[in-house]
């Protein structure tokens, strides 16, 4: 062995010994007769991966949301499960399964369209981990893959709500952070110093928002006090994540209150500066409010929602702002909206990754505002069919009760959409005014012409 090898050994070894013991915390067992989850409302594909890395004499538990949105009663999105399995083992398990991520490596266990996801129990990052599985930037975990004991995983989670364990082998709940008692107080607490794990996982700042307006928690005050002071860090997360996090503020049926949480805590902005920009204008916040609040109320009444719609608000404001400075700079109405649309999209992209298909139906949401202005002949026939209409008219209407000046065509398109048999009568009425208004403009036209006055661009009015 050369000698530098040798050198090398003999630090590892020091590191080593450095490295202080574990303390042991003993957990609160919470045993079936003192809790409410039943097997009846635990997934049955949850169950059988629960029961067969029980019967290959691994632990396995459900942790995480599912534990948490089962104890207060609401039905879980998924169900995870923490296991001593190494993912290997988990994998000659189950044929159905295969291994993801490099960040944390975790099997999914694939059921049709349900899939189970299962994480090898895994420790705090430290310092002398190996670099290929632990690895922090700037105090930003950027890998974590350094496996340990049920206590490691329960302490490393990030809410002490998030840290309870379902055990498959007696059906008790299992809680090493006193998460039990949080649960019941409805409060909020980060696991350990609230300040070191944002830096951590910068994500956790909003997380602590969402979990807060999704569960009506209270936010503890030693982990909300660095919330606002630490707003900033969100600029080191990449923009694809906070898009999928955002994607959760709209799904969870709480977006109203966790809009206004964002408010609070400075959040918002580093997510859609332009729109906090556009905030300062009147009625903006309650052309907001109003969306998310009509959106939370589909959920509840178990409609779907379009993010793409609740992306079209929260852009709208900044793109007439826009509009309006290159409708000032020169350019005409519908140049100056196509181009607005794309630099606030373009300005968006470098906080949130809108996916492309999206990015799209945004774009068309917002260009059929001008559309609605064409009500002559078959134009409006033609504007039902479109695929984005029904977003495109909640759009017009949410405009028109938040204070911008198109109520009359707010109105007359309610009456189309909705009364089928006045829409001939509608659109007649409506042609022979555009008729009379276009042989109006050709005769201003003449006549300037005449007085060699300047020639007006041709593009028609719109009600942006
Ligand atoms: N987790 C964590 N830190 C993060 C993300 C996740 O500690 N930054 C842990 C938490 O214990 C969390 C679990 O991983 O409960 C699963 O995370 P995820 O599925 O993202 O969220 P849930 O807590 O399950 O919440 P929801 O299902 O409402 O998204």
């Amino acid at each position: 062995m050369s000698i530098i090898k040798l050198f090398k050994g003999l630090i590892h070894h020091f590191k080593k010994e450095k490295r202080p013991t574990k303390k042991t915390i003993q957990p609160v067992i919470i045993p079936r007769s003192e809790h409410t989850i039943s097997r009846n409302v635990i997934s049955p594909n949850a169950l059988k991966v629960l029961y067969r890395l029980h019967n290959a004499n691994y632990s396995a538990y459900l942790v995480g949301g599912c534990v948490r949105d089962l104890l207060l009663g609401f039905r879980p999105k998924d169900f995870d499960i923490a296991t001593s399995a190494r993912p290997e083992e988990v994998r000659q398990l189950f044929k159905n399964s295969r291994l993801i991520g490099k960040r944390f490596r975790l099997a999914h266990i694939v059921f049709g369209k349900e899939i189970i996801e299962v994480a090898t129990f895994r420790t705090h990052h430290h310092e002398n981990a190996n670099e290929k599985d632990a690895r922090m930037v700037k105090g930003m975990i950027v890998r974590d893959n350094v496996y340990g004991d049920i206590e490691d995983d329960a302490t490393r989670r990030d809410f002490t709500i998030n840290s309870l364990y379902y055990n498959i082998a007696d059906f008790s709940v299992v809680d090493y952070t006193k998460g039990m008692d949080d649960l019941k107080h409805k409060q909020l607490r980060m696991i350990g110093d609230p300040e070191k794990r944002y830096h951590e996982d910068p994500v956790r700042l909003l997380r602590a928002i969402r979990f807060a307006g999704k569960l009506s928690l209270i936010i503890s005050p030693e982990t909300e006090e660095p919330i606002l002071r630490l707003s900033y860090l969100l600029q080191q997360v990449s923009p694809a994540r906070l898009f999928q996090e955002v994607l959760k503020f709209f799904r969870e049926g709480a977006s109203l209150a966790t809009f206004k949480l964002l408010q609070k805590y400075h959040l918002f902005a580093q997510l859609f500066p332009e729109t906090q920009h556009a905030l300062h204008q009147q009625d903006t916040f309650h052309f907001i409010e109003k969306a998310l609040h009509d959106a939370d109320l589909r959920l509840k009444q178990d409609k779907t929602i379009s993010p793409a719609f609740l992306f079209s608000v929260f852009l709208w404001r900044p793109i007439v702002q826009a509009s309006k400075k290159a409708e000032d700079a020169g350019h005409p109405p519908y140049v100056a909206f196509e181009k607005s649309i794309r630099t606030v999209l373009h300005a968006q992209h470098a906080r949130l990754t809108i996916p492309r298909l999206m990015t799209q139906l945004i774009r068309e949401i917002c260009l059929l505002q001008l559309q609605f202005t064409y009500r002559h002949d078959s134009k409006p026939y033609r504007l039902l069919s479109h695929p984005r209409f029904r977003a495109a008219y909640d759009l017009l209407l949410l405009r028109a009760e938040c204070g911008e000046p198109i109520r009359e065509l707010a109105d007359w398109w309610i009456q189309f959409y909705s009364n089928e048999h006045a829409r001939e009568e509608m659109v007649k009425t409506i042609s022979k005014e555009h008729i009379h208004k276009k042989s109006r403009r050709k005769n201003r036209r003449r006549n300037r012409f005449r007085n060699h006055s300047v020639l007006n661009n041709s593009e028609p009015e719109s009600n942006i």
